[in-house]
């Protein structure tokens, strides 16, 4: 299936005539015969564009049955499937070829890269060292709906890139059977998907998506992740050996599967018990099973090593705690303490797993439940167990073995604790000012807190802070449903705490945080369940999410007021003075559009690290993207090294969501790639000596070109009243607000403003219908009326014409000048074009044209349409000539190449689905309407793997 000359075309080819063969022998001849000839067409279309061609292929389609039609989806979405497949394969081909020519330079991304790279500016190693002490990278997995794809597919998707990864790399070539069996196996798992529902016939429980994240652990994270913290350890005993490290996890994983409950009715309170049960409990039953490992390996005997007194005592102690273990444990490993000490902690951990899946937890009761000694609570306490080991091992002269399985599963319990993942729990502001306003009345506190202003909701939730006095009354049955709920969560959380493990849950975000009390109210909930008592303890962080232009502007003279009242302060000094703040990346740019939505985050950071310096407080950012670019999605070390300098102390989080998820952390190789990159950004972001400080002049011009873009965005998207109904004929947004692929609803609200919609449904719907305009709408007349209008650009070529009047001139080509400077030497603004780029080339103006045809006023949709366009093209030329290329994504040709090759793919599965919506939106029988349905969700599908973009 390879040759040494372009694996990848070899590879593609060979996987295309596989599903062709598997199509023919499925569906017969005249399936693949069929698909051909669209393909056909639409190759030439893309060659020679024409209507009357257009116009053929239309008609074509229009003239197929169903059936047809979801037989070619199906055909052209396999065929995208194995086409990503093949491309992450040759990634990894070419990066491990690199490896070798680099040698013994480290990799490029690498972790070793980074170290070296500090080592050569100089960086000393007790900056780094006190860097590490509290340096934290932490994805967060979501359960963002955007992976339109099962489960099902995606193993046996995998089950191919396994076996093409034999097939490729392998340094011995295969012998001629186990090439043949290889095959096979490929074109079996090609069977089995042509054979299996593509699209969920149900929406999936919040559960489903627990257990879907968790697979994820269980597949590749855990064995990961110890590895790299060696790599680590490794590089900087490399490249700093006079120093000795002291090491502590660097990338641990958060989860909000089940935690997240903004928008979403099913995340209930016992959900969020039964998520925190079953993550701890995969956990518990990994370590159980890792200490067989352990037990085979730690086979030293007191006969030939000194064992520490420590370790004995252990023993003793944990015998008499579980003699009916300890009675199990065979004569024969009576002198081998290690084992012996394996099988006690395996007996502790399966009580542990007992209480976890059992312990009725009840919140209030005097005295707590609290867990029995036999249990393990925090993970510290396996840890000392665990390092117990380690340090007799060391005094017997042990090293080598304590650095082996015992090291990895040490590092595994530091990482991931006893419950896999750090669970964090989203909700709206608008529900705890709702849910207090009626606890305050009750309590005949105030008859109408949400009738109050700031100063005055300040004054009273600072009050009631400090007093012990409790507001809530014991039983919930008197308020309503979803105060109650509100209530309830906060009460769950604090038994969790106190009864399972403290290590369960950490953060509380609130969406939409628009002032200080919106903080306060959370910490007052807590506060009346026992998470905080002011000089004593705080169990949460409370973390604001600020996800609009508006809200990231007001965002640090909040967080300034914030760290100014002695309440909030009090708290945080309790939470070792971390603050952690989100910041929404999709619901910002649904606003104020790309370039603006960019700015403003970039400007909040700089300002928000200002302020917790000032108040002596560390700041943790967390990054709130999506996959797609409309989302703040992009190349994920690259988008570290645009924040702005300075501001990453060492903390970071970010969210990965949907497609992503599996895009990153299905295969272990990809998923190491991935997570070495966010490392050596993450390392060399947080190192001054490494960045450059923005010019002013760039920051002055940025913030123009911010202002413009965001008139220019809004001007179509909120000021004209023909915009709504263009969005909502001329894409498939209502198709897709039914999608089955995520638990939560599309909207928060019952409403058709694009406001009320969430961002998801938004940039999925222009993705699909080819505009993308979330991607760069805004940012071509931005950058045109930054360089001034004289300026004529034509060609893709800069000609500068006569200009009237020399200083317009002149300072026209200053500015273009100074754009250009910013993109050569700014990594924020290269990652903005970059970004826009990519999704540029994925938009198609042409096809885009053909949604518009959806639009029942033609006339207004012409309208729309020519704005729409005229901007395309003018960012186009503008980026090509700030960027100085002939064409967009001109700089970067592999990637280009790649889309170019794919569009005459994904434009047969576009004609698809518009003739699919058309009909889907005329008169239907009902049954017929579930079959089209079903493969528009198909086509969605398609068009997500072919653009390697969901939405
Ligand atoms: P949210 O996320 O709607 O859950 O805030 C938006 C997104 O991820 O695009």
């Amino acid at each position: 299936m390879t040759t040494e000359r372009d694996p990848l075309s070899t590879n593609i080819r060979a996987l295309g005539s596989t599903l062709g063969r598997v199509m023919t022998d499925q569906s017969g001849a005249r399936a693949l015969e069929l698909e051909e000839e669209v393909r056909r067409i639409a190759k030439e279309l893309r060659a020679s564009p024409s209507d009357a061609l257009a116009a053929r292929l239309a008609a074509m389609i229009a003239g197929l049955p169903v059936g047809e039609l979801h037989g070619l989806v199906k055909a052209f979405t396999l065929y995208f499937g194995l086409v990503n497949l093949a491309e992450g394969v040759e990634r990894l081909r070419v990066l491990s070829v690199r490896d070798r020519q680099r040698y013994p330079a480290p990799r490029t991304e690498g972790i070793a890269e980074a170290v070296a790279a500090l080592r050569s500016h100089a960086v000393a190693a007790e900056d780094i060292q006190a860097w590490l002490d509290h340096a934290l990278i932490m994805p967060v997995l979501t359960a963002h709906p955007t992976e339109s794809r099962r489960r099902t597919s995606l193993n046996k998707l995998r089950r191919i890139f396994d076996t093409l990864i034999e097939l490729t790399m392998r340094t011995a070539p295969m012998l001629p059977h186990e090439q043949v069996a290889a095959i096979t196996q490929i074109e079996r798992e090609i069977v089995g998907l042509w054979q299996s529902d593509d699209v969920r016939i149900e929406k999936p429980s919040v559960l489903d998506e627990v257990e879907n994240g968790l697979f994820y652990f269980q597949r590749v994270l855990w064995d990961l992740l110890p590895q790299i913290d060696r790599e680590l350890e490794m590089a900087l005993a490399e490249h700093y050996p006079e120093h000795s490290w002291r090491m502590s996890p660097l990338l641990r994983f958060g989860s909000w599967m089940g935690g997240d409950r903004d928008g979403n009715p099913f995340v209930t309170p016992e959900v969020t018990v039964d998520t925190v049960r079953l993550m701890r409990a995969t956990m518990l039953r990994h370590l159980i099973e890792s200490m067989a490992g352990l037990h085979t390996d730690l086979s030293q005997s007191r006969q030939q090593v000194p064992v520490s007194a420590a370790l004995l005592a252990r023993i003793e102690h944990y015998s008499a705690m579980f003699p009916e273990a300890a009675a199990a444990i065979s004569k024969h490993h009576a002198r081998e303490p290690y084992r012996r000490l394996v099988q006690l902690i395996r007996a502790r951990l399966e009580r542990t797993l007992h209480h976890t899946l059992h312990h009725e937890l009840r919140w209030g009761q005097d005295p707590p439940p609290l867990p029995q000694p036999d249990v393990y609570f925090r993970s510290e306490e396996l840890l000392a167990d665990l390092q117990l080991m380690r340090e007799s091992l060391l005094l017997g002269g042990g090293a080598l073995v304590a650095d082996g399985l015992l090291r990895d599963l040490i590092s595994k319990v530091a990482i991931f604790r006893l419950n896999t993942a750090t669970l964090d729990i989203r909700q709206h502001s608008g529900r705890h000012l709702s849910a207090l306003a009626e606890l305050l009345a009750a309590a005949g506190v105030c008859a109408d807190y949400a009738g109050l202003d700031e100063p005055a909701r300040i004054a009273l939730l600072s009050a009631e802070i400090s007093s012990p006095r409790p507001l809530c009354e014991t039983r919930l049955s008197n308020y309503s449903q979803e105060t109650a709920e509100t209530v309830q969560t906060f009460r769950a959380v604090a038994a969790l705490l106190e009864q399972i493990d403290p290590q369960l849950i950490e953060n509380y975000i609130i969406s939409m945080t628009t002032s200080v009390s919106d903080m306060l109210a959370v910490l007052l909930l807590c506060r009346e369940v026992g998470m905080y008592e002011p000089g004593q303890l705080s169990l949460l962080n409370v973390v604001p999410l600020f996800e609009t232009g508006e809200d990231l502007a007001h965002a640090p003279l909040l967080m300034e007021a914030c760290l100014s009242m002695p309440a909030y302060r009090e708290h945080l000094r309790l939470r070792g003075d971390v603050q952690e703040i989100m910041l929404g990346y999709s619901d910002s740019n649904k606003e104020g559009g790309f370039a603006s939505a960019n700015w403003a985050l970039y400007r909040a950071q700089v300002e928000l690290d200002a302020v917790a310096e000032r108040h002596g407080v560390r700041l943790r950012l967390f990054h709130g993207r999506g996959g797609a670019v409309g989302r703040g999605g992009g190349p994920a070390g690259e988008a570290i090294l645009s924040q702005p300098p300075g501001t990453l102390n060492g903390q970071i989080k970010m969210t990965d969501q949907g497609e992503m998820i599996s895009d990153r952390y299905l295969d272990p190789r990809t998923a190491h790639r991935h997570l070495e990159q966010v490392v050596n950004a993450v390392l060399r972001a947080g190192f001054p000596e490494t960045l450059k400080l923005p010019d002013p002049s760039w920051t002055a011009a940025m913030e123009q070109i911010a202002a413009t873009a965001r008139a220019a965005y809004r001007g179509l998207i909120y000021d004209n009243p023909e915009f709504l109904t263009y969005f909502r004929e001329a894409t498939p947004v209502t198709e897709i607000s039914r999608l089955r692929i995520g638990s939560r609803p599309a909207s928060r609200r019952n409403s058709a403003r694009i406001e009320d919609l969430r961002a998801i449904p938004w940039v999925f719907s222009w993705m699909q219908s080819r505009h993308t305009i979330p991607g760069w709408f805004g940012l071509g007349s931005a950058l045109a009326d930054f360089v001034g209008n004289e300026l004529q650009i034509a060609d893709f070529r800069l000609q500068i014409e006569a200009a009237a009047d020399a200083h317009n001139l002149q300072s026209a080509i200053c500015n273009l000048q100074l754009l250009r400077t910013m993109y050569r030497q700014w990594p924020f603004f290269t990652t903005l074009l970059d970004n826009a780029q990519m999704i540029m080339a994925k938009a198609d103006m042409g096809i885009a044209r053909q949604y518009a045809g959806l639009v029942d006023d033609q006339e207004l949709a012409g309208r729309v349409f020519a704005q729409i366009e005229a901007e395309f093209a003018r960012t186009r030329r503008m980026i090509c000539a700030v960027a100085q290329v002939d064409e967009i994504l001109g700089a970067a040709p592999v990637l280009q190449r790649a889309i170019h090759q794919r569009n005459p793919y994904v434009d047969p599965l576009s004609y698809i689905q518009l003739e699919l919506l058309q009909r889907l939106r005329g008169e239907v029988e009902p049954d017929e309407q579930e079959r089209i349905e079903t493969a528009v969700l198909m086509s969605i599908n398609g068009i997500a793997a072919g653009l390697k973009n969901t939405g």
